[in-house]
């Protein structure tokens, strides 16, 4: 019987407080902590230090408590910056000494100094990089108590790895068949990958329990959070040192998605500060599961023992899900992984087998008769960023993209089309590649195969000698269809495999498993679209070093996250094929590579968004996707209006592009067209449009045409604007002026307060906020005619960098009847909220009831092509026509107008002014009751698809919370959403997405923020 199972006899606060005083010296008061066995407590003392008091079990032997304090001075010692409790000495200068408790029994008592720290158990979240910083503190930890040893280190204890196969007599305890089983699965694993390699793994002794009530780490701020310590050396032992991550990932996998993943982080952070070998990395995976099998197994125990403990089951519903989920990884894909994070080769027969490939390259390998090396052939570019698919899915449809391919080989004047290894394709659109309903979940997009694309009926032939080893039909859509496996050999009896996919029907019929194949062999025929899988017909050339015992189910195409792994499982066909690589253009560069050229060639200024920037080479709809496929939701581009790449604004621009893009110093129908389409939707006296290219462009035309009507310089802003990035623009933009890199205000530049209503001088509640607002911009105006000049008032409509600010009601009414008492001109920048995105109105200022003088309008315009306008009246317009030329090089060109036309159907047609008001009405609801519960939320504001989330440290001092703000949207962006901040402060989340933006995309919104704002750094 192990030590520990004897009854433990209770012990009050008041008895530590006295202990603590008698033996140490000290007037606390005490707290009792959980234990399994001893009794712990924290003490406060008087003058505010904290410690630990601990009780030993009467059957703790002294020896067990001398080994801790033994283990502590240690480390206190040898690896002195670790934070780790520190042994307190007693009056009589020892560590621990003996005290007997009321019933007379005597305990062993000791006292430790008290790390602050939260529990692993409750912090929230787990990120990679916090369990990579816990691996590598229990390695450096390792690397100390190398040279530390204590007898009592050496005693028989139930959570010692090396021991752990005292639960093979244990099972039975499990009632459930099912779960014995699971439990019976990694006792196997155990025996097979870790006790039989017992001799390469390294002793030594070790912690032993970090579990996730152990392992404390710091304060949610400052980020990144770090390990702040481990605490309880109770379970210190003698015993496999790799068990020490081992333990530690088994329980911070709990209750996780991807079990492996995380796993992988410990171990990588072990192994950089404890190197490990091969037999100790090839034993953390099956460790992890033989620590949680002895975790159920032990509880199985004890319930037996002690129906009603809680503290025994504390893990065990967690434990039994993990298990399930570790079962359902292969233990070789475990170790392949966990060699990669460990800085290895995955596979590590890898390079031989390579090697052998490449010689057989020299002695003529192929695959088709033609010889690939010198045939004619062309090569596609299928990676997520072909242009030749582009981003509409219509164009992978299998009839469209055969076409697309095999007219593309006729034109080259080939027979051959390869398609490339490990390129990134969004080709997999069927739910065997991932899940439908959670759009921005990883799929599998990774090709592990060379494609070759040939005429249906193509002879296949062996590039090697080798063996059927599996003949199959996968039948589901976009699968492999008929398959062929072959078994080869290197001379060193290496086994791989090659794979053959999307074949004749006749092929299987033909072949028996096991028949031989020889070298240059014709075993197979290339399928035709209808039994092929339902793909434009090609051979699936692949080869595979390990089959991970899934036959027929070997994958194609594999996660990006997972790249490392299967493409070391499945290496570089070409290896053996010999395609020279002049004419097989690499893939696209990685993130870093384009970071790092990108800051060479582009201005410093030029930012990038997210902490870990994105590469993004496709749009559709409301989703973006970055060079691995993978697809982000887009909350945050107001400016691809209609939806990212819309076919009828796509077509448009393509169709007049290849007739006619020239100026408008001739005359042409589409300036007119649209200008009348523009005006149309615009209130009289609005009638004169000038067509232009940008946003920037245009405010500076809209200044122009105001100064000419008010003969003066001076032009009112509001506090936080911005306009553009023009010099005038950046004068005229307090955001910029004001800001980092600001030249401050010109005479000629009045700033107004942003009539803000939750944080602004006036606030919600107060009567007549608009008028108060209004009154600070008549003031200017009155300063202003005392020296007789006229003012230009622009303001946003809705300010957008300002906050997604919505103004308070009767404010540009009022605002406007001052300006033009005051002789001057009103320009609405409409250029973020324009074109329904607000629901209820079309244009932003409708919802203020005015008529501006000067309208702006930009970014949307053209759903993302360059494109704006300004429009005002015949009035205003005449005043401009002074007799200099107007003359935009670009603007209102045939194109951009085309372009114009298209989006403006597409609003009339999709309905998309009412999608912005449904959808955004909903969503406003599902955030207000997020505000409910987080008080981080401030405000939720905002009309239609333009709202904004204002983030507050203080819901009563409104104080702004610009670090949680970027938190969170970064956080947004790990989970496959795009948001942006904003404002002043930076803490506003802002969110106008593509106006096809559906209910479902913001309820995935409203859940995925949810559980960001329910993590530690996101707390208020
Ligand atoms: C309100 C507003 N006006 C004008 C501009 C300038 O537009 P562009 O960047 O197209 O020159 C911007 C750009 O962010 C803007 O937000």
């Amino acid at each position: 019987m192990f030590l520990e199972e004897r009854t433990a006899i209770a012990i009050t606060p008041a008895d530590a407080q006295q202990w603590a005083r008698e033996l140490y010296g000290v007037t606390v008061s005490a707290k009792t902590l959980p234990g399994e066995y001893d009794a712990n407590f924290h003490l406060h003392a008087n003058d505010g230090r904290e410690f630990v008091l601990k009780c030993m079990h009467p059957a703790r032997e002294s020896a067990f408590i001398d080994m801790q304090c033994a283990a502590l001075k240690h480390l206190a010692k040898h690896c002195q910056h670790l934070p780790l409790p520190r042994v307190q000495q007693t009056r009589k200068e020892t560590s621990f000494e003996p005290w007997k408790d009321a019933a007379g029994q005597t305990r062993l008592v000791w006292m430790l100094g008290f790390l602050p720290g939260q529990t692993l158990v409750k912090a929230k979240p787990h990120s990679p990089e916090l369990l990579a910083d816990l691996g590598k503190f229990l390695g450096v930890m390792d690397v100390a108590l190398c040279s530390f040893d204590h007898p009592a280190a050496h005693r028989e204890l139930k959570w010692d790895s090396s021991r752990a196969g005292w639960i093979r007599n244990q099972v039975q305890v499990i009632s459930d068949p099912q779960r014995r089983a699971l439990v019976e699965y990694f006792v196997s694993l155990y025996g097979e990958w870790v006790e039989s390699r017992a001799d390469g793994l390294r002793r030594g002794a070790i912690y032993g329990d970090a579990n996730d009530h152990n392992v404390l780490v710091s304060p949610a701020w400052p980020q990144p959070r770090r390990i702040a310590g481990v605490i309880d050396f109770g379970d210190m032992h003698h015993g496999w040192i790799v068990s020490e991550a081992a333990i530690a990932a088994a329980y911070a996998i709990l209750g996780k998605e991807d079990p492996l993943a995380l796993a992988k982080e410990i171990v990588r952070g072990f192994h950089s500060a404890f190197p490990l070998n091969e037999a100790e990395i090839a034993a953390t995976f099956p460790l992890v599961g033989m620590r949680l099998a002895v975790s159920v197994v032990n509880s199985a125990i004890r319930k037996v023992q002690k129906p009603a403990d809680d503290y025994v089951t504390v893990s065990e519903d967690g434990a039994w899900s993990a298990l399930e989920r570790l079962a359902k990884i292969h233990p070789r894909f475990a170790h392949y992984s966990m060699r990669a994070a460990c800085g290895l080769r995955a596979v590590p027969t890898g390079e031989k087998i390579k090697s052998y490939l490449r010689q057989c390259e020299n002695q003529g390998a192929k695959v088709l008769e033609a010889d690939v090396r010198t045939a004619p052939l062309c090569v596609f570019d299928l990676s997520v960023g072909s242009t030749m698919l582009g981003a509409n899915p219509a164009n992978a449809e299998v009839h469209t993209l055969t076409r697309t391919l095999f007219e593309s080989m006729e034109a080259e004047h080939v027979a051959i089309g390869v398609g490339r290894y490990n390129e990134a394709r969004l080709l997999y659109s069927s739910a065997l590649f991932g899940s439908e309903d959670a759009p921005t979940e990883e799929r599998r997009t990774i090709h592990l195969g060379l494609d070759l694309f040939v005429e249906p009926g193509t002879a296949v032939c062996a590039p090697l000698d080798g063996v059927v080893h599996l003949l199959a039909e996968n039948t589901a859509a976009l699968d492999y269809g008929p398959l062929v496996i072959l078994r080869h050999a290197t001379q060193q009896e290496q086994e791989f495999f090659t794979l053959y996919g999307h074949l004749t029907r006749e092929t299987l019929e033909s072949l028996e498993p096991g028949q031989a194949i020889a070298k240059d062999e014709i075993f197979a025929h290339v399928g035709a679209i209808h039994e092929n899988g339902g793909w434009p017909p090609h051979l699936h050339f692949q080869v595979i070093l390990d089959l991970l015992d899934r036959g027929a189910e070997f994958p194609g195409v594999g996660r990006a996250s997972e790249r490392a792994v299967w493409t070391e499982l499945s290496p570089e066909p070409n290896l053996l094929l010999g395609i020279l690589t002049e004419k097989m253009p690499s893939g696209e560069e990685t993130v870093e590579e384009t970071l790092s050229r990108r800051k060479a060639l582009l201005g410093g200024n030029l930012s990038v968004s997210y902490h870990q920037p994105l590469k993004i080479v496709r749009g559709w709809r409301q989703y973006l996707y970055d060079d691995a496929g993978r697809a982000y939701l887009d909350v945050y581009n107001n400016v691809p209006l209609v939806g990212h790449s819309h076919p009828r604004v796509v077509e448009a621009a393509q169709r007049q592009l290849a007739l006619l893009n020239s100026n408008t110093r001739y005359l042409h129908e589409n300036i007119l067209r649209y200008a009348e389409r523009l005006t149309a939707l615009m209130p009289k006296p609005l009638e004169v449009c000038f067509v232009l290219n940008s946003g920037s462009e245009a405010n500076e035309l809209a200044l122009r045409l105001a100064r000419a009507t008010t003969r003066s310089d001076d032009v009112i802003v509001l506090e936080h604007a911005y306009h553009g990035h023009t010099n005038t623009l950046i004068d005229i933009s307090p955001y910029k002026f004001d800001g980092p890199g600001g030249g401050g205000k010109k005479p000629w530049v009045h700033v107004a307060p942003l009539a803000d209503d939750y944080r602004g001088l006036h606030r919600r509640g107060e009567l007549q906020l608009g008028a108060k607002y209004a009154q600070r911009v008549a003031q200017i105006c009155d300063d202003l005619q005392k020296s007789s000049r006229r003012p230009t008032y622009i303001a946003e409509t809705l300010p957008s960098v300002g906050g997604q600010i919505v103004f308070p009601p009767e404010y540009l009414k009022e605002t406007y009847q001052h300006v033009r008492a005051a002789g001057g001109v009103c320009i609405a920048d409409e250029v973020q909220v324009g074109f329904g995105r607000l629901g209820t109105h079309f244009w932003g200022f409708q919802t203020q009831g005015v008529v501006p003088d000067i309208v702006v309008l930009g970014k949307p315009i053209g759903n993302a092509f360059p494109l704006a306008a300004v429009v005002t009246t015949h009035e205003i317009a005449a005043a401009f026509n002074n007799g200099m030329e107007f003359f935009s090089t670009f603007g209102g060109n045939p194109v951009s107008c085309a372009v114009g036309l298209a989006v403006l159907d597409v609003v009339r047609d999709e309905e998309l002014q009412n999608n912005a008001l449904q959808v955004g009405n909903q969503w406003i609801a599902a955030l207000k009751e997020l505000q409910q519960e987080f008080e981080l939320i401030g405000d939720v504001r905002g009309s239609g698809l333009f709202l904004g989330l204002d983030l507050v440290r203080s819901r009563d001092t409104r104080e702004p919370a610009p670090e949680h703000a970027s938190y969170v949207v970064n956080r947004l962006r790990e989970q496959g959403i795009l948001a942006g901040t904003d404002g002043p402060h930076h803490n506003v989340i802002k969110l106008r997405p593509p106006m096809i933006f559906s209910a479902a995309n913001a309820a995935l919104f409203c859940a995925e923020l949810g559980d960001i704002l329910s993590e530690d750094p996101a707390q208020a």
